[in-house]
């Protein structure tokens, strides 16, 4: 696996597949790799001739006082993951790489990137979006792979491609979860052994509201509510559990078909988020 740290070398290298006309895919990440992100680099392979990963700690995407100076840097443990997974190219850029000191342009999807996260985590999704867009025009690649676990956030990126009109195809590549429902995330190093007994219990909200919505019998304000209370005295902090329209995230009504319910909610000081899509 070819390792590069500037925009400069990173365009030299795709721009030599490019000219033998191989397709490149992108797996934008934060690096602390697990069995979610390979599930990405293989999804990639299927996609594409080449597959570049991207291990980049985005500053601009963590508020004050949230994890950013904490969040695990695994740098060595990821290179021999991504080796083993066969990724082409790992782009491994610094802060300054990235962003210039005085940058001025910040890209934002109104609307979506002020509900639900990003209600409690102010300007987040800016952040994402901005950084995702950065990374599209410094690759450039033909498609980019996300993980559906991070629903928000993928609806954000597909918003704004749609919208840029950039021209990368966005895939979004199912949930990995451990034997326990719990869906992969690097935050979930943050929990005690007692805390990811519990921390299974968000997706069992999740399949238990699906379950009640397919059986046709409460409105979804009280399913949302129930599941609230479950979450509650299970030991989370709930932020929201919200039945949503899976195209645009905006509150399902009854006639909707395609759903997606949303859930976050904090185990100590871990922030959980998780979802399930269903057709009703
Ligand atoms: O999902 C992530 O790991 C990050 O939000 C992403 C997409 C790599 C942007 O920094």
């Amino acid at each position: 696996m070819h390792i590069v740290k500037t925009v400069a070398e990173l365009r030299a290298a795709v721009k030599a597949w490019r000219s033998t006309g191989q397709r490149v895919a992108l797996v934008p990440t934060m690096g602390n790799l697990h069995a979610g992100h390979l599930a990405l680099v293989q999804e990639a392979q299927k996609q594409a001739d080449r597959v570049v990963v991207s291990i980049f700690v985005n500053p601009t995407q963590f508020g004050v006082g949230e994890d950013f100076a904490s969040y695990p840097r695994t740098e060595q443990e990821d290179r021999q993951k991504l080796n083993a997974a066969g990724a082409d190219l790992l782009f491994q850029p610094t802060i300054t790489d990235v962003y210039a000191p005085d940058a001025k342009t910040i890209v934002s999807v109104s609307g979506l990137s002020t509900q639900y996260c990003g209600a409690s985590r102010p300007g987040h999704f800016d952040g994402v979006a901005t950084v995702v867009c950065k990374l599209f025009n410094m690759v450039q690649p033909d498609s980019a792979l996300f993980g559906l676990k991070d629903f928000q956030q993928l609806t954000v990126i597909r918003t704004m491609v749609r919208d840029l009109n950039i021209p990368v195809d966005i895939i979004g590549v199912e949930t990995v979860r451990e034997s326990s429902g719990l869906a992969m995330s690097s935050r979930n190093g943050y929990l005690s052994a007692e805390e990811k007994t519990v921390a299974a219990k968000l997706y069992q909200a999740l399949c238990g509201a699906r379950d009640a919505i397919l059986a046709g019998q409460l409105p979804y304000q009280e399913i949302e509510r129930r599941a609230l209370l479950f979450l509650q005295q299970a030991g989370f902090q709930p932020d929201y559990f919200s039945v949503c329209r899976r195209c645009d995230l905006q509150k399902a009504g009854e006639d909707d078909i395609e759903l997606v319910l949303l859930a976050a909610a904090k185990l100590g000081k871990t922030r959980l988020i998780d979802n399930v899509c269903f057709s009703r």
